[in-house]
């Protein structure tokens, strides 16, 4: 298993908890994503689960509706969840590497995502999840590696510095594009739910 490591240099610390934090990610301008979308995406499921989910960026349902995957991505990413026995608002707090929506849902720019991080880091260490599940390579080389590829990297476990088991999977919209992508992911969630059980 490879040991990872992600950067958590932020000020965030004194917020202590997700409707704080909240409140003050909603006025974020720290990139220019925010003049361009109708709001803050921020991330939404149990505070105490032991399972996060982390995709890219709010689309255009999301950015519609303030809530994260509710388009068909995420109706798809609900029944891959469901079919190992979850559910997002009981089992799992799901949020993104951005929590503003890309003009025409291109992928964040470095700056934008390195500008959003901090949020994200700040909702990892208050949610504190036991597993992480990184939907698709905006998440994969955020997190972990710039360089790191999805095709490579999907389905092994890595661990974070503070003992996280993180687990790469394709994003679920790559899967609709691509049905021959939905073994990979349903092997990968498997390991997911083999994981979760165990405590
Ligand atoms: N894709 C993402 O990466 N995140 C969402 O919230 C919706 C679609």
């Amino acid at each position: 298993m490879n040991k990872v490591v992600y950067e958590n240099d932020h000020d965030l610390s004194v917020i202590n908890s997700l409707t704080e934090l909240y409140n003050a990610a909603k006025d974020c301008a720290r990139c220019g994503l925010r003049a361009g979308c109708s709001g803050v995406v921020f991330g939404e499921g149990n505070p105490e689960a032991r399972l996060m989910l982390i995709g890219e960026g709010p689309g255009a349902d999301e950015d519609r509706l303030g809530r994260p995957f509710v388009g068909k991505a995420g109706q798809l990413l609900d029944k891959i969840l469901a079919a190992i026995g979850l559910e997002r608002f009981a089992h799992a707090y799901i949020a993104n590497v951005v929590k503003c929506r890309p003009p025409g849902n291109r992928a964040p720019g470095p700056n934008e995502a390195d500008s959003c991080l901090p949020w994200l880091y700040r909702q990892i260490e208050l949610v504190s999840p036991r597993i992480i599940v990184l939907l698709g390579s905006t998440a994969l080389q955020n997190l972990i590696d710039p360089d790191a590829r999805i095709t490579v990297m999907r389905g092994k476990w890595l661990v974070s510095k503070s003992g996280i088991m993180i687990m790469p999977t394709y994003h679920p919209a790559a899967l609709l594009r691509d049905t021959s992508k939905k073994r990979p992911v349903w092997e990968d969630f498997q390991q997911v739910r083999d994981e979760y059980l165990k405590v």
